[in-house]
């Protein structure tokens, strides 16, 4: 494609940083959620099937959290899709427009994800799970088509030399039909790979965040197994004529002999034997009741640093292969990486990959205090996802600088929208923050 000369372009409504850092900004922002309902769905699916009872409490606490995390998400997408459109244009349309099938069934496949997701949660406390496993596979499979169109999408917008190929396949005398597909470079598989495997990290933190701040619940104590042996062992005697057909041979053989005793003496006896049946029900039920079964909070930092590991496998491993294999490094545009300070982003990247094993691990160790491992999930969570898309943006201006070269463009600065711009965005945050209270609530 030939390169855009930027004096055609009208100047660009803010200063370039600016623009940039929202971006940034604003898609860290809707990862976190879109994490959550990517990479965090199936396993909650996982929990609610064979997750046992920490496991269904969790399962049923996300389920509860979903829709509000469905409605952050997609909202926090708009603001960098706005900042794109503002700037990238000359990539975003073209881009977009050779493959709008796939671009616009987004909206479908988003729609029928929603109604699941919201078909879950209300149906979560349903003792009858088939429905609601089913609709949260079928939901789990359109969030994934989506987010296999946006890493399509978002490779190929940043190709220009790939559009012309597309162009020709699809076009129809000429006219730009939009059957366009973007499926053969592997690049856009590692780097979903790379995004599943934060996901995996920020689901993690999210559910150890959840137990630590979210979940207002009291633990409970033993369940009601042992109560239950218990009640066995201490029937009063109007309660004896099932004892009595419990009751082993050596029992019933004592209670013939009963039939001979006076009242007093039958009431010693029956004493006697009740005290042996809760002595050999509590020694029972000791031996059979599971270890003392672990807290909820406890259950869930395990659970999130065993998926923290996963996470920080599938992608270090990803990200590993999109930044040193994948990436076109003979492009003029990416030279740059190989120079310092820029070739020291991709490695901080992998670096930061450490610091879920390490706040997550030392959480389930209780070795951090409430406060202190809040603070390290939020700081950790938004370090990784920042130096990722700061990676991943500074890399796409490199693709397109051949094609358009954002650092040449001229600004003329809007300031009355600028200042809404800001004014609303402060409000959003604000009603992030009261939303995620009322998911503490939830
Ligand atoms: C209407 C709702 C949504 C909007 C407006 C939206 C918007 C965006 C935008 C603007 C980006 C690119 C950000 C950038 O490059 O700076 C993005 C990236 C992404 N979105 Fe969304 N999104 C939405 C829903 C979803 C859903 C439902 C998923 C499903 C999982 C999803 C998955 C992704 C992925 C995986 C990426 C990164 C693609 C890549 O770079 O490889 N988004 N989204």
């Amino acid at each position: 494609m030939p390169p855009v000369d930027p004096s055609t372009l009208s100047g660009i409504p803010a200063p370039l940083w600016f623009i940039q850092a929202f971006r940034i900004i604003g898609f860290v922002l809707h990862s976190i959620p879109m994490h959550l309902w990517l990479a965090g769905l199936p396993i909650v699916l996982l929990l609610y099937m064979i997750g046992g009872r920490n496991g269904s409490i969790c399962a049923k606490r996300l389920f509860k959290q979903f829709p509000i995390i469905m409605a952050l998400g997609i909202n926090l997408g708009v603001v960098p899709l706005l900042f794109i459109q503002s700037v990238w244009y000359k990539a975003f349309y073209p881009s977009t427009i050779l493959l709008a099938v796939h671009w616009l069934s987004i909206l479908f496949l988003l729609i029928i994800a929603y109604y699941g997701l919201y078909y879950c949660s209300f149906q979560s406390e349903n003792p009858k799970k088939r429905w609601t496993i089913l609709a949260g596979l079928g939901t789990s499979l359109c969030l994934l088509a989506i987010a296999l169109i946006f890493s399509s999408v978002y490779t190929f917008m940043a190709l220009p030399s790939a559009w012309g190929t597309v162009y020709e396949k699809t076009s129809l005398s000429g006219a730009v039909s939009g059957m366009g597909t973007y499926w053969r470079d592997p690049i856009l598989y590692v780097r979903l790979g790379g995004i599943i495997g934060l996901g995996f990290i920020t689901f993690a933190f999210w559910v150890a965040f959840d137990a630590l701040v979210l979940n207002q619940t009291e633990e409970e104590e033993e369940p009601a197994e042992v109560e239950q042996s218990e009640k066995k062992g201490s029937g009063s005697s109007a309660s004896s004529a099932p004892l009595a057909s419990k009751m082993s041979k050596k029992e019933k053989k004592k209670l013939r002999k009963m039939q001979d005793l006076t009242e007093e003496e039958e009431l010693a006896e029956l004493e006697a034997m009740e005290r042996e049946e809760n002595e050999a029900a509590a020694k029972t039920s000791k031996k059979s009741a599971p270890k003392k079964r672990r807290g909820y909070q406890a259950w869930a930092f395990t659970l999130a640093s065993c998926l923290g590991w996963i996470g920080v496998l599938i992608a270090s491993a990803a990200l590993w292969y999109q930044y040193y294999q994948f990436l076109p490094m003979d492009d003029p545009g990416l030279a740059f990486l190989n120079q310092s300070p820029w070739k020291y982003l991709p490695m901080a990247v992998l670096g930061s990959l450490a610091l879920p094993i390490l706040v997550l691990t030392l959480g389930s160790w209780r070795m951090l205090s409430k406060k202190i491992f809040a603070a390290g999930i939020i700081l950790s969570e938004f370090t990784i996802l920042g130096l990722f898309a700061s990676t991943r943006q500074i890399i796409q201006n490199g693709q397109l600088s051949g094609y358009l070269d954002i650092n040449t463009f001229g600004i003329a600065v809007e300031w009355s929208p600028l200042i809404v711009f800001l004014v609303v965005f402060a409000v959003a945050i604000c009603l992030i923050w009261k939303m995620i209270r009322q998911m503490a609530n939830a």
